[in-house]
Parts: C-alpha cells; sequence; structure tokens
C-alpha cells in the first residue's frame, strides 16, 4: 500500500496502456481457463469491468456465469455503502469455500473497497485464500497480476494517480449503448462520500480522445453513448491551456451525430447555461439529467458540502424545466445524515413536493470511515432513519408514478435494448427521457429507435406497443 507510483510515472509518460504488449508467449498458460466476473456499484465500475473483461477474453479466456464453473473470480467491489461492502464478503465466502475443493481457484478483488487502507489490512491478516488486490488505479495490472500468480498474496494497490488513461479497450456489454469516461476522479469532497478517497482527484481526458472514440462507437453502429464522470460538469477544469468545458464537449459530441447522447452524473454547483443551451439546442441530446439534491435542508447541505442552497438549486431546476421543454429530472437523496432533524427530513420533503421528481434513488446515511462526515455527532436512530427512508419513498414514488402517467394514451420514440427479463415474449427499452418501458412486439427491433404507444404506466416502468 502507498508505495511508491513508478508505474504511473511509466504510464504518465507514455499516456497509452496496450493490452498488446504483453508478452505472447505466457498467454498460452490461461487459454480456455474460465472467468467469473461479478460487479458491484455505479456504472463507473461497470464500465471498468468492461475493460477487465476485454484484457481476460484476450488472454483466451472464456467468461462463464456461476461462480462454481470458473477458475478466476474477480469481484469489482464497490464502497460507497457499507452494505455494498457486506454484500462482496458474503459473496468471497462462497468463494473461499470453492477453493477448499478447487485449491488452483484463483480470487481476485478490486475496486473502490481496495481503495481503503484498512480493507486491505484486513484482507492480508485475515482473508490469505484472497490472491491478487488492486484498486482503481490500476486495473490494467490485472492481466499481468493474473499470470504472475504466486502461492504468495499478491497485492497492488496506488493510493492515488494523475493519469488519464487513453485508447483502453473495453469489451462492452451491449453493442446498442455505450459508456464513455470523461473524467477520472473527483474533487468535491462531500463529506459523506468515500469517492474522492477511492478514485483520486479530478482529471479530464483528452477531447480528441474523447471525441475519436465516440466517433468509433457511431462507425461500428453504436445508436446511444452516454458520458460518465463523477461530476462531468467539471470537465476541463484542469485543462491548463485549454479553455474547453463540459458545455464544449457535450456540443462537439452532439454533432458527431450518434442517435442518442446521455451523460451521468452532473452535480447541481456548477451546471452552466451554456450546458442548459447546448441540452436545448441538440435533437440528439437526450432531455434526461440526473440532478442530485442530497438534501432539502440548507442546514444540512451545508455539513454536506455540496456547494448549493435548496435556493439555487430550485432557481437551476426552474431554469432547466423552463429551456428544455419535456425534460425529465431524476435525483439522489440520503436521509439520515448525523443529527439530520425532523425540521430537516420535512424539507427533503418538501423539496421533492417542490420537484415531483421523475424518479429517486433514496439512501439510508452509511457511515464511511475516512470521510469527514463519520466524525460527526448522530444521535439519530437507525429506527427513525428506516421510517424517513420509507415515508420519502412513498412520496417519491407517488411523483414516479405520476409521471409515468403523463406518457399513457402518446407515442413515444423508445431505443430497444434486448429482451425484458421478466417477460422473455417483450422487448425492453428507453424514451428519450430514460423512462424504462416493455414493448409488446418489440424483439425484431431490438437495437433500434421505434415508435412505441403506451398503454400502462407503474411506478418504475411503463408498457406499450409498437406501432408499424
Ligand atoms: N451514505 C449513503 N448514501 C451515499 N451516497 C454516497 N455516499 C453515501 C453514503 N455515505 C449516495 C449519494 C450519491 C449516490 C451515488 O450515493 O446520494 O449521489
Ligand atoms: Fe461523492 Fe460528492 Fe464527488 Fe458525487 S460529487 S462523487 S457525492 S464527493
Amino acid at each position: 500500500m502507498n508505495k511508491p507510483n513508478f508505474k504511473d510515472e511509466m504510464n504518465r509518460r507514455k499516456c497509452k496502456i496496450e493490452y498488446k504488449e504483453l508478452n505472447e508467449e505466457i498467454k498460452p498458460a490461461l487459454h480456455n481457463k474460465k472467468f467469473f466476473l461479478r460487479t458491484y456499484g455505479c456504472q463507473m465500475n461497470v464500465h471498468d469491468s468492461e475493460q477487465i473483461r476485454y484484457y481476460l477474453e484476450a488472454l483466451g479466456m472464456q467468461e462463464v456465469d456461476t461462480l462454481e464453473d470458473s477458475d478466476v473470480v474477480i469481484l469489482n467491489t464497490c464502497a460507497v455503502r457499507e452494505n455494498a461492502k457486506e454484500k462482496v464478503f458474503g459473496f468471497l465466502g462462497r468463494a473461499k469455500h470453492l477453493k477448499k475443493n478447487k485449491p488452483d481457484l484463483i480470487i481476485c478483488i478490486c475496486g473502490c473497497l481496495m481503495q481503503e487502507p484498512n480493507e486491505v489490512d484486513e484482507i492480508e491478516k485475515n482473508h490469505k485464500y484472497i490472491d491478487i488486490v488492486l484498486g482503481t488505479h490500476n486495473i490494467n495490472e490485472i492481466p499481468n497480476m493474473i499470470l504472475d500468480r504466486t502461492l504468495k498474496q499478491n497485492i497492488e494497490v496506488l493510493s492515488n494517480s494523475d493519469v488519464v488513461y487513453e485508447n483502453v479497450s473495453y469489451k462492452r456489454d451491449s453493442n446498442i449503448t455505450a459508456w464513455v469516461n470523461i473524467t477520472y476522479g473527483c474533487n468535491n469532497f462531500c463529506t459523506y462520500c468515500i469517492v474522492p478517497y477511492t478514485r483520486g482527484r479530478e482529471r479530464s481526458r483528452k477531447k480528441d480522445c474523447v471525441l475519436k472514440e465516440v466517433q468509433a462507437l457511431k462507425d461500428a453502429g453504436y445508436k446511444e453513448i452516454t458520458l460518465l464522470g463523477q461530476n462531468v460538469n467539471s470537465y476541463g477544469r484542469d485543462f491548463e491551456d485549454e479553455k474547453y468545458y463540459f458545455a464544449n464537449l457535450l456540443e462537439d459530441v452532439a454533432k458527431i451525430g450518434i442517435d442518442r447522447v446521455r451523460f451521468v452524473t452532473s452535480n447541481p454547483w456548477n451546471f452552466t447555461d451554456e450546458l442548459i443551451d447546448v441540452i436545448a439546442k441538440y435533437d440528439n441530446v437526450m432531455p434526461y439529467i440526473h440532478l442530485p439534491i442530497q438534501s432539502g435542508s440548507n442546514s444540512i447541505l451545508k455539513k454536506m458540502n455540496r456547494g448549493y442552497t435548496v435556493e439555487e438549486y430550485k432557481e437551476l431546476f426552474d431554469k432547466i424545466k423552463e429551456r428544455v421543454p419535456g425534460v425529465s429530472i431524476t435525483t439522489d437523496i440520503i436521509v439520515g445524515f448525523p443529527n439530520e432533524t425532523d425540521e430537516d427530513f420535512e424539507a427533503t420533503m418538501n423539496i421533492v413536493d417542490y420537484c415531483k421528481y421523475d424518479g429517486a434513488y433514496t439512501f439510508i446515511y452509511s457511515k464511511r470511515v475516512g470521510t469527514p462526515a463519520a466524525k460527526m455527532d448522530d444521535s439519530i436512530s437507525q429506527e427513525v432513519k428506516e421510517q424517513r427512508l420509507y415515508k420519502l419513498n412513498e412520496l417519491v414514488n407517488k411523483y414516479s408514478l405520476e409521471s409515468n402517467k403523463r406518457y399513457v394514451g402518446k407515442e413515444v420514440p423508445v431505443l430497444l435494448m434486448g429482451v425484458s427479463e421478466k417477460d422473455p415474449t417483450k422487448a425492453y427499452g428507453y424514451t428519450d427521457t430514460m423512462k424504462l418501458v416493455n414493448v409488446e412486439n418489440g424483439i425484431n427491433e431490438i437495437g433500434n429507435i421505434v415508435n412505441v404507444r403506451i398503454e400502462e404506466a407503474k411506478s418504475f416502468s411503463l408498457d406499450g406497443k409498437m406501432v408499424k
């Protein structure tokens, strides 16, 4: 842990990670071995796993979807809330058990949780059956670490990195929609959040590399891309010689002409007017914004270090609604932040009443060791926090159902993504406003944008029929 960062120095000079440089002779060692990859957490992790999958398949390995069939297990972990960690260790128990009968099984754990020194110490002391540990800044080392496996536990975690990875290859989950990283890390330091510690400082990818990647995705037939960053609005703020910000990048990406362009996540504190103008101007920039509020109380927002007041948030919210007709806006909300009073919680309910969100992800505050909020006094019981979450969810679900009902009887374009898991006779897809739609008679049109007449609205999805 925290050792000098020689590999990063090397990569900075090359600014490029090329898997091809791996020695071809050692490749056969893993040929036809099976790997099982499980991903926890956010889109950033999902996208990192696409990179891991590329590396392993390039080594000649094949992915399997049951742990028991695998020779290599990789867990890409999340640290954002305690329950994410519990899930990882629960799953590790199964892998440990399997290893008793299959001693050659390689267990590898990577991702955000591994950026926490106390977790790595714990693995070193008490989880010796784990063979490989690596962090978020060096997932490109996974193939080498698997190939180099010795009987000793191999831990390589870099505490921080200023490397911007370019020319990375991915085995993407979908050939319809693709993630495109534009920034890595976060500088916002919201007091509850572990991400600035697990993902490091904010750094932007070069604009030419992003535009080249989007063009290549369009040429490969992708219908949709989502620009990805912990806070996309901060794109370009770290460029020294150029004034080129997120609004500029989004406009240039839109001009490439891919059918649908999305982005996540936008922090309200630096959502500019120029950005709203670009969203409004380009038909292929989707009218959907995820705009986390976190709390409706100014005193809690201040303690969270969010950088805006409720009044400023409302002003931004109203401006977006006015300038981008039909826009849908979703949010994230945390209840039970240390010492959140009844009044603070009521203020959160009030902002939900004001914004009538199209959807919201709601969480009970989870204490993350190493963050400033972890040191704050908290006298609110778990029971009260759970009651608040329940009440909030009722309200949030009411508004999301209301918003969905407005679609009934309308005909809307839907990008069909695949076969519905719940009902294999239907296809599922998304409206431009990111509403999930289950579509009868859509299976033959997967991969296309089709017109769908919406027939029924539920809280979290719509049902409809394709219009020929
Ligand atoms: N406890 C609860 N929720 C959290 N989030 C981030 N950190 C925490 C935490 N410590 C939520 C925020 C963020 C979303 C991705 O996860 O709402 O926007
Ligand atoms: Fe965490 Fe705040 Fe950064 Fe989002 S903006 S990743 S909540 S620190």
